[in-house]
């Protein structure tokens, strides 16, 4: 792990973005917890996302369910092809991921652990697989679903029948995806359960590269338009030889994670499908999967909804050297401090504001500040913190290292003026603004 990592699970852990799944067990490999910023940043990404996707009403949505039949994964390739070469060490019984190992120097290569001989490769399936009903038999196995595109494939005649659109047009989905990774790393980079985000647009077979080409940079332009700094994204094609079983053409978006050579990693996959899917169901199903007399070309860019997450922390996150306040400098001497502070872009803060009364023992500044937070929560349809611990800079700061856009501070000139003062997280420049004009002035900043 790097060290901007590293500090990203320290600060997601102790602000309560994300836990390790079943901590106060010891955990469970691979699985994590959103506590409740972590819960806004998700559902803020996720809105962003959908936002996106609707905005043209050809695009439908959908909510397929997880468990699905196994024919499915027998259809899309799963059963068959979603697996990793394993090897086993004989001494030490560890397992590892074989094309980590450079099995080109196989046999002669060693375990890296301690050094044992190892087993031959043999092929594991990276699907959770689990039964239907009380008989634990081979016939009543279903898979958690691995991707939430195969939802969509099956459920591409119902879309059809049910609202008969014209070619182009496409179904988007988001949801929960599981799959049991040998060597879950890396945070929320690669775990075993994760949610998706896919769109497959259907179109004609001749306007297929168009549509790859338009997708392809309509999904860069959506992280940037949310504040990714385009010199940590980038697009990488795969070469003929690179791609999936399923796919003509695929461009990677990848992200600056720092976890490769050159530091990029996949963040979001665009695959020209082709008719792949479709054709196999329909062969699978004997279902006629045609529209306007032909299997339409699929394009999908597939987003995991928890990298996206890691990669908009990541990029925000700052430690700005700013000088100490002369009031508090130690000697009279000039003084710097250190800052961190998440930039997020205000769409995606968990809390787009938050109040604080200058002191915690007066009650008046007190009751003014919650009336402020309660009325700013009816008034905004954000949620709003409330802080009254500490000295107001460290409220400040510690609302910078959550991404809070502003901050409102009720102080005794507000008992007289009905005025406030607003700090602003990115220039911490603070402003006069009077109290009932709150919610109109942050409604303009953050639209
Ligand atoms: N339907 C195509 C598909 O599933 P994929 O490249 O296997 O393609 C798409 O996955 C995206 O899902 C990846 O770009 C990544 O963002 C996310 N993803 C895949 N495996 C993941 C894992 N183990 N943990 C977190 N995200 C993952």
């Amino acid at each position: 792990m790097n060290n901007l990592m590293e500090k990203i699970v320290s600060l997601a852990k102790r602000r309560g973005f994300i836990f390790p799944g079943s901590e106060i067990y010891g955990g469970l490999a691979g699985i994590y917890d959103y506590g409740p910023l972590g819960f806004y940043l998700k559902e803020n990404i996720k809105r962003e996302w959908w936002r996106h996707m609707l905005r043209e009403d050809y695009i439908y949505p959908l909510d397929a369910a997880i468990l699905m039949n196994s024919k499915v994964w027998e259809a899309s390739g799963h059963v068959e092809h979603f697996s990793d070469p394993l090897v086993d060490c004989k001494k030490c019984k560890k397992r590892f991921k074989a094309d980590e190992l450079e099995v080109s120097q196989y046999p002669n290569i060693k375990c890296p652990e301690c050094g044992g001989e190892l087993t031959e490769a043999r092929q594991f399936n990276m699907m959770f697989k689990t039964h239907a009903g009380s008989v634990e038999e081979e016939a009543a196995a279903v898979y958690l679903r691995p991707e939430t595109a195969q939802g969509i494939f099956v459920n591409f005649k119902n879309i059809i029948d049910s609202f008969h659109p014209t070619l182009p047009f496409g179904i988007a989905q988001a949801g929960k995806a599981f799959r049991n990774e040998i060597t879950p790393r890396n945070f929320l980079f690669r775990a075993r359960e994760f949610e998706q985000m896919e769109l497959e647009y259907f179109g004609h077979p001749d306007k297929a590269d168009e549509y790859f080409k338009d997708i392809r940079q309509m999904r860069m332009d959506w992280f940037l338009a949310l504040g990714i700094k385009k010199e940590n994204i980038h697009f990488r094609d795969y070469k003929k030889d690179q791609l999936a079983h399923y796919a003509k053409a695929t461009t990677d978006i990848e992200y600056k994670f720092g976890l490769s050579e050159d530091g990029f990693s996949e963040l979001e996959g665009i695959a020209n499908r082709g008719d792949f899917d479709l054709k196999n169901h329909a062969r699978h199903s004997g279902e006629d999967l045609k529209l306007e007399g032909i299997i339409p070309h699929v394009i999908e860019p597939s987003l995991g909804l928890d990298r996206a997450f890691l990669a908009f922390l990541m990029d925000a996150y700052c430690e700005e050297q700013i000088a100490v306040p002369t009031g508090r400098q130690a000697n009279g001497k000039s003084q710097s401090e250190i800052r961190t502070v998440l930039k997020l872009h205000p769409k995606l803060s968990p809390y787009k504001v938050a109040v604080f009364p200058l002191l915690a023992n007066k009650p008046k500044l007190v009751k003014l500040a919650r009336k402020i937070y309660s009325d700013l929560r009816l008034a905004l349809s954000w949620p709003v913190a409330f802080d009254d611990r500490g000295n107001i800079g460290k409220r400040y700061y510690s609302q910078d290292e959550i991404a809070t856009p502003f901050c409102i501070t009720v102080d005794f000139e507000s008992l007289e003026k009905e005025d406030v003062t607003v700090r602003d997280r990115d220039t911490m420049k603070q402003e006069r603004v009077k109290i009932p004009e709150l919610a109109d002035f942050l409604k303009q900043k953050l639209s």
